[in-house]
């Protein structure tokens, strides 16, 4: 099995990191996509989108010969004896996932492997409900190829978990391998791949290693909603809501992760899959008020973010904003979803102006939006003259920000403190007046 060749359906954040990985572990990989200077740029060592350190390993694979990109499904299947399928499960309108790009790669699995006589592993990496792999991916593969799923084929599905900003790390170091499977064989040729990942794997059923990743995503962005609704609490009580996360987070049964709260989740993940159960529960007779609650905190949050804006500066009509981070999170030029859009909508309903500033996400922002929002080619310029600073996605070189430039900067030092992005004690002592979701705000 040593001279393995995969075919990575799909060049983006799962597809080329989960490719580049591959390579890295010394199978030969072939990245696809639908457009051609993508493919073009990869070949080039250029990947598609920003992910920290993504671009050297990149290079090294592709400049090795072992990594490459293409525009054609069928050629990098039959070039191959594994194939990943890792594209866009995008929201319908009511919510549910987009499956249109699996069963587009399914049909084209299927007609490479008609003219193949080798035994081909058909795995699913892309987040799909519970089902997909069995009763979408398998009778298309089938119908196309004329072959046998168990038989001239193999299939698995194997969710991904990495995180953005994090992809690279996340997918040479995964912390645990889910291997759904419809027979052994299928399984064993996937774990294979995964031989030297230092790592839990699990086996199990197709459509539990599917709900796996949607239950994950659901419980992190549950985790998120309730120091969301917890910051609400805290505020009126005058108490630091991070203090007491930090009290809850030290239970070993909770942990700390993902109890930041903020001006919400967003990204291609949580709200895309926390969405997609919730639609599909409710379309077989399921309630969700958990997850409904989870989604309805998460659209309150930005909302409230700019009443604490308002509080910080009385009425916001006249006011311009600087307004640092347009990406959902740091380390990413992925605007998906991200909280920036609704925030910046209402700020400009209440007659304030923009200035905003992102190191990477600004072209990726331009796109979502008509408003007069002024770029700024870096914070300095983003702050000069403001009347108040906001913090939406905690860059490191938005923390590296110091009080005495807020006070050099702006029209006056006020911060408001989407991500809890500084430590609010030292910018007060510092003489910033700071204001931040789930911080002491109140007057007293
Ligand atoms: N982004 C994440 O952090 C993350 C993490 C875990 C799982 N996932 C899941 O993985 C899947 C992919 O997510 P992503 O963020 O990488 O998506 P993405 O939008 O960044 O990339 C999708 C890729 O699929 C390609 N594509 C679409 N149709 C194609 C076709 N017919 N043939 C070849 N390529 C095609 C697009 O060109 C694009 O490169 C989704 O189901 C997502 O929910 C994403």
């Amino acid at each position: 099995m040593d001279k393995l060749k995969i075919a990575v359906l799909g060049m983006g954040y799962v597809g080329l990191t989960s490719g580049m990985a591959f390579a890295k572990h010394g199978f030969k990989s072939i990245c696809t996509t639908t457009t051609l200077s993508k493919a073009e740029n990869l070949n080039k060592g250029i990947p598609p989108f920003y992910e920290p350190g993504l671009e050297e390993l990149v290079r090294e694979m592709v400049g090795n010969g072992i990594l490459s990109g293409s525009t054609d499904n069928v050629d990098a299947v039959r070039q191959s004896d594994i194939t990943f399928i890792c594209v866009g499960t995008p929201s319908l309108p009511a919510g549910l996932a987009d499956l249109s790009a699996i069963e587009a790669t399914a049909s084209d699995i299927g007609v490479a492997l008609k003219d193949v006589d080798c035994y081909h592993v058909v795995v699913a990496k892309s987040t799909i409900p519970p089902g997909t792999t069995e009763n979408l991916i398998l009778p298309t593969v089938e119908k196309y190829s004329g072959k046998k799923a168990g038989v001239d084929f193999g299939l698995c599905m194997n969710p991904e978990f990495l995180r953005q900003g994090e992809a690279v790390h996340d997918s040479l170091n995964p912390d645990r391998i889910v291997i759904g499977e419809y027979d052994k064989r299928s399984g064993d040729i996937v774990e294979y791949v995964y031989r030297d990942y230092d790592c839990p794997k699990m086996r199990c059923d197709i459509k539990a290693a599917e709900l796996i990743k949607y239950a994950a995503n659901s419980l992190l962005a549950t985790k998120i909603s309730f120091a969301n609704e917890f910051s609400r609490i805290c505020e009126k009580f005058n108490v630091d809501v991070y203090e007491v996360m930090r009290g809850v987070g030290l239970d070993f049964r909770i942990n700390p992760r993902f109890l930041r709260a903020g001006c919400g989740f967003g990204g291609s993940c949580f709200p895309k899959d926390v969405n997609a159960i919730v639609a599909l529960a409710k379309s077989i007779g399921v309630e969700t008020p958990l997850l409904d609650s989870v989604l309805y905190t998460n659209e309150l949050q930005p909302m409230h973010f700019v009443e604490l804006i308002k509080d910080a500066v009385g009425t916001l009509d006249g006011k311009v904003i600087s307004f640092l981070g347009l990406s959902f999170k740091p380390n990413t030029d992925d605007t998906r979803a991200t909280r920036a859009l609704p925030i910046i909508e209402k700020l400009y309903e209440e007659g304030a102006r923009v200035k905003a500033y992102d190191p990477k996400a600004m072209e990726k922002f331009k796109r979502l939006t008509d408003l007069p929002v002024e770029y700024c080619e870096n914070w300095e310029e983003a702050l000069r003259g403001a009347d108040l600073a906001v913090v939406q996605s905690d860059w490191r070189e938005i923390r590296d920000i110091k009080a005495k430039d807020f006070k050099r900067l702006l029209n006056s030092p006020i911060v408001v403190d989407g991500r809890r992005t500084y430590d609010p004690k030292s910018m007060i002592s510092e003489g910033v007046k700071y204001y931040g979701i789930g911080w002491r705000n109140l007057k007293t």
